[in-house]
């Protein structure tokens, strides 16, 4: 028994050597703009984006550093369920809450 618990005092020794790094600052081209390939820019990007809104042109973080106010606004709308419109797939909420995440940390 006592080598058991020896066993298992070294194992989560290991395991927490082995944790991951805290996890760092949410990132546009990480978190946000897959999610936006995927459920919204069928509709926002080409000759004529719904609503004037391309997220195509959105590449980059410093892209969405500019484009901030439209992101964040973006986000309130998938929130109350306003986009994407009604009968198209929604993402899920674990990409909500990433998208959230990186408004809140502000870029
Ligand atoms: C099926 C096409 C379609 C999809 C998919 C779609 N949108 Fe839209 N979106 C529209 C249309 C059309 C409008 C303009 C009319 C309206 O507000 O309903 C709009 C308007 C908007 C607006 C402006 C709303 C306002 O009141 O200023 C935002 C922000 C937006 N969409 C974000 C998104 C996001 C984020 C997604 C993906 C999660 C998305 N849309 C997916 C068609 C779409």
């Amino acid at each position: 028994m006592k080598h058991v618990s020896i066993a298992l005092l070294a194992l989560t020794a290991v395991a927490f050597a082995f944790a991951p790094p805290k996890v760092g600052k949410p990132s546009f081209t990480k978190d946000v703009k897959p999610t936006l390939d995927k459920f919204c820019i069928c509709c926002h990007s080409g000759a004529k984006p719904a609503d004037g809104i391309d997220f195509s042109k959105i590449k980059t973080d410093a892209d969405a550093k500019k484009s901030f106010k439209v992101l964040r606004k973006s986000l309130s709308e998938v929130q109350e369920g306003a986009m994407p419109p009604r009968g198209m797939t929604k993402p899920s909420a674990a990409q909500v809450k990433a998208f959230a995440a990186w408004v809140k940390a502000g870029q």
